[in-house]
Formats: C-alpha cells, structure tokens, sequence
C-alpha cells in the first residue's frame, strides 16, 4: 500500500503555504528531516510538565524525567533491535557519537583504520587525529563517483594484511546516495580480527536497520535526520566494546564516586553521558523513532525510491547533467546529486529557491577530499523523504529544464 502522503504532509507544520499561497518544497532532507507535531508536542510536554534532570532529582519532576528519558532508550533499543537498553549512548550527533569512540578506543600501534574514501568529515576527520597522535595508520578502498559500488576487492585485500583493526565506513553516502553490502563487509571484517563501525546517518532515516544483523560493533546516527529534533543523535555499541572504552568526555553522571586521584565509573551507558542532557531533546527523538515506525520503514524506502525514479529518469534527458554514483535510482536510496557542466551548483541552487521556492543543497556536502581526488566539481544534492510529493519532484524538473535551457 502506498503512502497516504496528503495526511503526513500534515503532520508537519513547516509545510504550510506562505502568505504567497506556495508551499515550501523541501528537499534538503538528507541534511534534516522536518519535525511532526507529534515531536514538537513529546518536547514540549517536557517543557511545560516536568523541566527538570533526570536521575540526580528526587521530586517529582525529576522522577517523571527520569522515567520518560530511560523510556527513551528503550524505544532506540526496541527500534534498532539491539539486545540492551544500556547499549545505547545518547549523543549530540553521529559526529559526537564517532568522536566518542575514536577519542576512546586503544588500539596497538601500527594498526590499521580503514574508511571508505568518500566518507563525510564527520567519519574521516575523528579517524584522520586519532591516527596523528597514537601512531595508527588510516587506509581507504575506493568508493568511484560513476556507477555502482566496486571497491569490494581492494577493501578485502586490506582485511587479508590482518593489520586492519577498525573498519569504520558509511552505510549510505551522503553526497551519491550509494548504499554499501555492509552484511557482507562486517562478516568480512570479523572473519580478518576487525571491529566494525557503521556510520548510519543515511542509513536509519531511509532502511531497515537491525543491530543484530549485520553485526555491527558499533552503529552512529542521527535523529534530526529521522523527523527528530535538532543537536540529537545516538551511538550503539556492543557491551564487550562499550566496556572496553575509556570515556574522554568525564563529569556529572559518569562517575559512582571520585575523590582527587581517581574515580569509579558509573556502569555503561551513563559514563559517557557527561553532564546536564538534552531531555527535550531526548523525549522528542523517541517520539521520532515511533513516528518512524508507525509510517513503516518499507513505505518509507518505496515512496523515496519512486520520487528518485522519476526524478533522475526526467533529469537523464537534460544535455550536461552527470549524475553521481550509480545511475539507476533504486542504488541510490534517496539521494540524487548531479553536476550540469558549465553551470555553478551554489547558483543553480540560489535559483531554484528563488524562482520556485525549491530548497535543495550544493556544493561538496562535507566530503571535501573525495571532490579532491576524483577532481570533481561542486554538486547539486536532491534529498527526499516522505512528504514529498510527485508535484513537487514535477516542479524540480520542470524548473530545472527551464534554467539549463537559458545556459
Ligand atoms: C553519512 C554521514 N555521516 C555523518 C554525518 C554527520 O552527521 P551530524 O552532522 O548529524 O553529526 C552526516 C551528515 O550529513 C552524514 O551524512
């Protein structure tokens, strides 16, 4: 069954027309989603109930915090079938959330952390000073900007040096939308004595994902691009990795007691939520991932795919347009990114705005060495979700038409 798209779009209150009678036509989606009420409401029932921390509180404020936020954990473990509530971290983000285990993690000198080369900042630079200052050496396997993904054979002859000890790589990239055999890759890795970090900041939004299966050791995301609020992501770890990690971020709610040379750690996941949380924040992200659900994931995979469809076989008509990555639409999740030769993507973006109130994203979407080294020019990046609508993707290419026709 289809999505009733009609009815979500109004869930979302910033879909509403502007005083000109246009909707916004949101498109930038793989940056963030838009929020329902139904997130906007679990926040603000925090704020007007009960604003006060969790845990540490002993009134009833603090008690309803307390139960609301350890609810929380249990809807992201429930969502991402993990086997324990406490093997999931409340973070920022899915870069605090990778931060947290580069800046964590001992691994013995002369190891090897692999990354695919077309990794966001966000899973190249944590890695990149992590190797600076422990004496690690960070190796990549190709991720090509045309066609399908084909870097499995070099990524396996890096496993087969058994130098590689973390495996740290996108599950969807964010610039091409390719989506990488990560079941196959994380098998690989622990057949050659590797662990396994999954970035999945594209991945959870658009896919199933289930913690069980690939065996991730570690899956980072992020809830504002999954309809939750803004500043809140999560970090899953097994319990024998979570153990293993020295927290780098220590204050409030990370210790069972401290004096001035030494502490007790609190069990995990507290000791590495550091300090006052974002209980808003965390509540609203809950209320997200059960919006997720109750859409379903599936619908949400196969309205995406049908607007990438139709958009990228319209855009294939247009002379000077190079699409990046795969060409067909259903390898590229929800993302399309393209170049028009002869033609600035910031402008073209600027544009579209303008002349049709379409909001989309240029440039090298954080992953500035691979535009280096595949000496590719900036890009224009279409990313949908579900209130999407096929007139909103018909208005995309018929202004798209219109502009590069004038060039
Ligand atoms: C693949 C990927 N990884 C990591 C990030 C960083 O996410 P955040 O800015 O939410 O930390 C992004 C953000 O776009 C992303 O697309």
């Amino acid at each position: 069954m289809g999505l009733n798209v009609a009815r979500i779009r109004e869930d979302f209150p910033c879909l509403c027309q502007d005083g000109a009678g246009r909707a916004p036509v949101y498109l930038d989606n793989a940056c963030m989603t838009l929020k329902p009420t139904q997130v906007l409401d679990a926040m603000m029932e925090y704020y007007t109930k009960h604003p006060s921390c969790h845990k540490r509180a002993m009134h009833r404020f603090g008690v309803m915090t307390t139960k609301k936020y350890a609810r929380a954990r249990s809807v992201v473990k429930e969502y991402l079938n993990a086997p324990k509530d406490s093997e999931v971290v409340f973070t920022r983000n899915t870069t605090e959330s990778i931060n947290l285990v580069a800046n964590s993690l001992d691994l013995a000198e002369g190891s090897i952390v692999l990354i695919s080369d077309a990794e966001h900042n966000s899973n190249l630079l944590p890695w990149v000073f992590l190797c600076q200052r422990s004496g690690l050496l960070l190796r990549t396997f190709p991720v090509r900007p045309d066609g399908p993904f084909e870097g499995l054979q070099e990524y396996r002859e890096w496993l087969e040096t058994g130098k590689v000890k973390l495996v740290s790589t996108f599950h969807t990239s964010n610039v091409t939308g390719v989506t990488l055999p990560i079941r196959e890759m994380v098998s690989l890795a622990h057949h050659h004595g590797a662990m396994f970090f999954l970035d999945a900041a594209q991945g959870l939004p658009h896919q199933p994902i289930d913690v069980r299966a690939p065996d991730a050791d570690f899956v980072a995301f992020s809830f504002h691009k999954a309809f939750g609020p803004t500043g809140m992501g999560a970090l899953y770890g097994k319990t024998r990795r979570l153990v293993e990690l020295r927290p780098f971020l220590v204050g409030g709610d990370t210790i069972e007691d401290a004096d001035y040379g030494s502490c007790t750690l609190s069990p995990i996941p507290e000791r590495f939520e550091a300090g006052l949380q974002n209980y808003a924040g965390v509540i609203g992200s809950a209320a997200a991932l059960e919006y997720l659900a109750n859409v379903g994931i599936a619908n949400v995979e196969r309205h995406e795919r049908e607007l990438n469809e139709f958009i990228t076989e319209e855009l294939a008509k247009l002379p000077k347009v190079r699409i990046l990555g795969p060409p067909d639409a259903a390898s590229r999740s929800s993302i399309l990114s393209f170049i028009v030769e002869g033609l600035d993507s910031g402008e073209l973006s600027i544009l579209l705005d303008k002349s049709a109130n379409v909001m989309t994203r240029s440039g090298v979407h954080c992953c500035h060495a691979w535009f280096h080294k595949y000496d590719l020019p900036p890009s224009l990046r279409v990313s949908l979700s579900i209130y999407n609508t096929l007139d909103e993707a018909e208005l995309l290419v018929r202004t798209l038409h219109s502009i590069v026709k004038h060039f």
